[in-house]
């Protein structure tokens, strides 16, 4: 009896925590990530769910969590693996931990320019990158533009590599990022996005980096008055989807959800220049020192790590020389 008893609930808790909820009308997908909702890719996300109830008549629906509801990106992309949620949008830092080849995007300095940044985001690169995350039970469905990184402090501007010496600067969490961190003189911390605000301002780290939308969205000015344009990684948000609940799609419902999903690349591009704008404008009003170092030495002291890159793993250094050699 006992058995039967938990063999019930263990049905129950299943069906209740399953990614992916149907009736037999309509199918609700759950999408949890990181991001407050005034920032750009939330508004993407909400345009995918759109395109996608759209095309489906109604028969598929995303359900939007925002702001680490449901995890940190680490535990969203868990969930994803296990098919307890169905969708979500992570920095690629934080896939690179499941799905080792995506850990290219943070080797800093690698792109040339925007233009070349989206041929690899839009090309095919970055496609082979998006099904590179299959084996790990999770299907990437497109990529967003992330623009480019740079660091923020609290007490003084970062104008050279040196002045990195001795600040604990908040990273992702990213191998790649502590090493990038590392080999510029700084003392790499991870904490998630979501604890970042409080982190600052308490003192458990000094400094950060991220694109200007997201250090204005999140608020960081507020605590960081020094913002550094080095731009030392253009790292971009990943779409993913669970392949347990991708399998659970007939042909035609994966068409749409692909297409909303590419659909709302085209609309986040458009978006994110603006953010790039305002969020520019915006912490200046408040009051934030925006400074544009030279570039040159912070390349220079990441030189070494492209050498360790390339020597421990093959296939990225077969990933670098094919990005570096893309031309128009
Ligand atoms: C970017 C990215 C987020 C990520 C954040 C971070 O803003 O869009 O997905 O969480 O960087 O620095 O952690």
């Amino acid at each position: 009896m006992t058995r039967i008893k938990s063999l019930v609930v263990a049905l129950f808790l299943i069906s209740f925590f399953i990614g992916c909820k149907s009736d037999s009308r309509v199918k609700i997908i759950k999408m949890g990530h990181a991001q407050v909702v005034s920032h750009p890719v939330h508004n993407a996300m909400v345009f995918l769910a759109k395109r996608l109830e759209e095309k489906s008549g109604g028969k598929i629906k995303v359900k939007v969590y925002p702001n680490q509801q449901l995890g940190t990106e680490r535990e969203l992309l868990e969930l994803l693996q296990i098919g307890s949620l169905g969708m979500t949008k992570v920095s690629a830092a934080s896939l690179e931990a499941f799905s080792p080849e995506i850990s290219v995007f943070g080797i800093p300095f690698l792109f040339r320019d925007d233009e070349h940044i989206q041929q690899i985001l839009y090309g095919e690169i970055g496609r082979e990158l998006l099904l590179s995350c299959e084996k790990f039970w999770l299907r990437g469905l497109c990529f967003y533009d992330a623009g480019k990184r740079s660091f923020y402090t609290k007490d003084k501007p970062v104008e050279k590599p040196e002045d990195l010496i001795g600040l604990k600067v908040r990273v992702q969490e990213s191998k790649m990022a502590i090493n990038m961190i590392r080999a510029m003189g700084g003392s790499p911390t991870p904490v998630a996005y979501g604890e970042l605000y409080t982190a600052l301002q308490q003192g458990i780290v000094d400094a950060a980096e991220n694109n200007p939308p997201s250090f204005y969205n999140s608020r960081h000015y507020e605590v960081c008055k020094y913002y550094s344009i080095d731009e030392h990684t253009a790292v971009p948000d990943v779409v993913l989807v669970s392949t347990k609940v991708w399998e659970e799609l007939n042909e035609q419902e994966q068409q749409w959800l692909q297409e909303a999903a590419d659909e709302s690349a085209v609309y986040q591009a458009k978006l994110w220049k603006e953010s790039v704008d305002e969020s520019m404008r915006e912490v200046q009003k408040a009051g934030v020192q925006i400074s544009y170092p030279s570039k040159e030495p912070f390349a220079e002291g990441v030189k070494a790590l492209y050498e360790t890159i390339k020597a421990e793993s093959p296939e990225l250094r077969i990933l670098i020389d094919r990005i570096q050699n893309t031309r128009e």
